[in-house]
């Protein structure tokens, strides 16, 4: 099969809602990252995303409307708190798990009684959910394994061949994948830490819970709330380590293990501000240090570089885990296998 990659435009939108009322694939922008988009009322569409993807079939998709009045017909019960936060962030970077309705298939949501909803704030998002008439599931369009694409090319590096079309929206505006917010009890539970915060979260209602494995590995035998905490993400080919604590701290902490590498025949490459000064060693910028939605914007085509320039040891510096901070420190986490070195 060949993949084209189309500008969003009135046509191609059209094009593409049709693909997906067909039971195809399509590559669909969003203000997150791209997604692997399908009907999320057809099984076999279903399936069909997780054949690309080699995702494991217990990791359930998140299915995107383009309205609010969407959402009804696919959940069972919309508790009080999800519609405080509906109101407050949607359109937006959040996915709110809901107890699911029938019309689900269970291909979709991995056989839990509960779904993902998300409704994007992106307009080519949205406007390809409006062509194909139908709710569309969608992963990250990445295969399994690799960092979320924020970009149609990166998702044409992991798709060629795949599907028949990725619609180009440009680069992702936050670069992370959404929060997964769980609604179905009293109190929110983050699940996946992302543009939503909890900061926001308990502004609006005064009280939040992060899931414990937000920031720690799992240990043997600890039961996920959400299947994708069980599998190893976004880890690039580089042997990867986090540096915390104070910038000249971090940046002599780094600087040392860049040179160590470097005499001991490895390729070692700095994931760093542009602020720090590493005299002049390979550095990949996560943007200003003044600015976390820089990191958060640059991180996932940072691990990508990373792979392409053959790097064999990535050096990360850290950033506060607060707001957008905790989900790139998340993301970090994960590519780092949790190797965090307190400077
Ligand atoms: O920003 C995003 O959310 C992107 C764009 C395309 O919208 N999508 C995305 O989907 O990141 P995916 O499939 O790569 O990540 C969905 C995450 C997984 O970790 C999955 O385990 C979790 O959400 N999830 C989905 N449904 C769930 C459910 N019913 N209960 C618990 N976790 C769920
Ligand atoms: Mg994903």
């Amino acid at each position: 099969m060949q993949t084209h990659v189309k500008p969003v435009t009135p046509e191609t939108l059209a094009e593409g809602g049709a693909l997906i009322r067909a039971g195809e694939l399509v590559g669909m922008p969003t203000e997150t990252v791209y997604g692997l988009g399908g009907n999320a009322l057809d099984a076999r569409a279903a399936l069909r995303i997780f054949e690309a993807k080699g995702r494991p079939a217990d990791n359930p998709l998140i299915v995107h409307v383009a309205a609010v009045e969407e959402v009804a017909p696919l959940v069972s019960a919309v508790p009080e708190a999800a519609r405080r936060l509906m109101r407050a962030f949607w359109p937006g970077p959040m996915t709110l798990i809901l107890p699911k309705a029938a019309c689900i298939p269970a291909e979709v949501s991995a056989g839990l009684d509960t779904v993902g909803i998300r409704l994007p704030s992106s307009a080519a998002a949205r406007g390809l959910i409006r062509a194909a008439g139908v709710p569309i599931a969608a992963p990250s369009g990445n295969r399994s394994g690799r960092p979320s694409p924020t970009t149609a090319a990166h998702m044409l590096e992991d798709m060629d061949g795949r599907i028949p079309l990725i619609l180009d929206g440009g680069p992702c505006e936050v670069g992370l994948e959404s929060s997964v917010i769980d609604a179905t009890g009293e109190v929110p539970v983050i699940l996946r830490p992302g543009g939503v915060t909890p900061e926001m979260v308990e502004r609006l209602l005064g009280s939040v819970r992060v899931d414990e494995h937000v920031m720690s590995p799992l240990a043997e035998g600890d039961v996920v709330r959400s299947p994708g905490m069980k599998y190893k993400h976004y880890a690039p080919k580089a042997k990867t380590v986090i540096f915390d604590g104070a910038a000249e701290r971090v940046i002599a902490a780094i600087c040392a293990r860049y040179d160590e590498a470097e005499a001991a025949g490895e390729r070692p490459a700095i994931l760093g501000f542009d602020e720090h000064d590493f005299g002049g060693r390979t550095r990949i910028s996560l943007g200003s240090v003044k600015r976390p939605q820089d990191a958060a914007a640059r991180l996932f085509g940072a691990l990508r570089e990373l792979d392409e320039r053959g790097e064999t040891v990535a050096l990360c510096e850290a950033v506060e885990a607060t707001g957008i901070g905790l989900a790139v420190m998340n993301r970090m986490a994960r590519a780092a296998g949790f190797d965090i070195v307190q400077t």
